[in-house]
């Protein structure tokens, strides 16, 4: 492959797995708190995140711009064999970061996504009752609240391997 090429696709995908890893860590640690914290004027600010300035189409792009330019390149160091490349230090690191970046990719569109748009339309048939919710949408906002948390953490997990292996693959010497 052109070596113009291979430093295109590498720029491309340090760049978007770097958005995409640190709008994760936002996300988890100051965004989610922040809008809890400052409920219900928070709850306005979170709506207005996904659904106007669209952070999740945001994500979906990132993601899938890693992904494509990774998978580019794990093709060509492969060079076609990849029983053996997975068997040298390099090799391995890598496979660990592409499987652990696609169950995060996988976590997000998957289990996510869903529960995010059930969150928003929950919130919108409360404000558009105009009341406080029932004791249903409590229960289910609750339960989706605690689900998304959970899930958040798993990705933040899996986005740090992918992180370390990614960063480190070329010196695993064996
Ligand atoms: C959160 C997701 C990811 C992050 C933060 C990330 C980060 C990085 C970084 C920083 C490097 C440069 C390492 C170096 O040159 O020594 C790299 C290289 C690489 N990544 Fe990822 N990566 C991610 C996901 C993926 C995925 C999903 C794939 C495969 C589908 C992949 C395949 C590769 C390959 C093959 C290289 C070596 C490229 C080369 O030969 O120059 N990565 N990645």
């Amino acid at each position: 492959m052109d070596i113009l090429w291979v430093n295109f696709l590498r720029i491309m995908h340090i760049f978007a797995g770097t958005l995409w890893v640190g709008a994760a860590v936002l996300y988890l640690f100051y965004i989610t708190p922040s809008v809890k914290a400052t409920a219900p004027a928070g709850t306005k600010f979170h709506q207005y995140l996904i659904a106007r300035q669209k952070y999740p189409i945001f994500m979906i792009i990132v993601s899938t711009l890693t992904i494509i330019a990774g998978a580019i390149l794990y093709w060509r160091d492969a060079g076609g064999d990849l029983a053996s490349w997975i068997t040298t230090g390099p090799g391995l690191g890598f496979t660990i970061g592409t499987i652990a970046s696609f169950l995060v990719y996988f976590v997000g569109m998957a289990l996510i996504t869903p529960r995010g748009k059930r969150l928003g339309v929950l919130g919108a048939q409360i404000e558009a009752a105009g009341g406080p919710p029932t004791k249903e949408q409590m229960a289910e906002l609750e339960t989706l609240d605690k689900q998304l948390h959970t899930l958040e953490w798993v990705d933040f997990i899996l986005l740090a391997i992918a992180l370390v292996t990614m960063a480190t693959a070329r010196y695993w010497f064996f």
